[in-house]
């Protein structure tokens, strides 16, 4: 067939991986995230970063369809599906998988239990056995109740439980929050090999620098807007970026 005669197809192929297009969104009244667009490219690593209150977290639930803050407007899209349309559960469904900051890990279950509560649900990610494999430390403690387990290993099972569910689109907010600095390196390890795996990955960090050398992507938000989106590279080589919105 003659490539240059073949019709251009208007198909799935030609959306961006991920595209959020002027979205707003409300914790009732309040009006947070005010008209936010970006794209990704698959196998992207966006660091999302901004000050303290800049609406970092909302971001990210309102792109998980969580029920707060409240989507009033705009449209979110993973490949040809409106994301904007699902809720929650059939955003994960989809693919959309979201490690919050407190990590939710399930009070009176063990490690083996929270991680086989998220694959009661089909679409399942990866088996438990590869789950034990990149996760020795999971595997050791599996029997142990999952909130028993120290900070790092809490967050290494929140993002293991991302795993065992499909993922498209892995959504971490504050990875390293309140662990110790030779923890965060632990977990800076696996988030490595979660780029090395190729998963798209949207990182909220404070810890800023840490969070742009692992990224090829930088989104800054302030006041719920965007204010810089560009390589991760150019944020760390600008003073004027860094001292005006990340104080690093
Ligand atoms: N549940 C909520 N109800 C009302 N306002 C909220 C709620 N959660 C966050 N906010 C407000 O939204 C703004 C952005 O917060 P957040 O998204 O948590 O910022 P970040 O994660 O960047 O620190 C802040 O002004 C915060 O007070
Ligand atoms: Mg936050």
């Amino acid at each position: 067939m003659n490539a240059v005669t073949m019709p251009r197809a208007e198909s799935a192929t030609d959306a961006p991986f991920f595209s959020v297009r002027d979205i707003h969104a409300y914790y009732g009244e309040s009006y947070i995230v005010q008209g936010v667009s970006f794209d990704i490219a698959e196998g992207d690593i966006v660091a999302l970063l901004g000050r303290n209150g800049a609406g970092k977290t909302s971001t990210l639930r309102t792109l998980a369809r969580a029920q707060d803050p409240q989507l009033k407007s705009g449209e979110i899209w993973l490949g040809d599906l409106a994301v904007h349309t699902l809720k929650d559960y059939q955003a994960s469904q989809s693919g959309i998988q979201f490690v919050q900051e407190d990590r939710r890990i399930i009070p009176g279950l063990t490690v083996e239990e929270n991680l086989q509560l998220s694959q009661i649900a089909e679409p399942k990610g990866w088996p438990l056995e590869k789950i034990y494999e990149y996760f020795p430390r999971l595997a050791e403690r599996r029997k142990q109740e999952g909130v028993t387990l120290s900070g790092g290993e809490q967050q290494m099972l929140a993002v293991a439980r991302a795993l065992a569910r499909d993922i498209r689109l892995l959504l971490l907010d504050e990875p390293y929050e309140g662990l110790a600095p030779v923890i965060v390196r632990e977990i800076e390890k696996i988030v490595a090999q979660i780029k090395e795996l190729g998963i798209t990955t949207i990182i909220v960090e404070q810890n800023a620098v840490a969070a742009l050398e692992l990224a090829n992507r930088a989104l800054i938000l302030d006041m719920g807007q965007i204010v810089f989106d560009g390589t991760a590279k150019s944020v760390l080589e600008s003073p004027e970026l860094r001292n005006e919105y990340l104080a690093i």
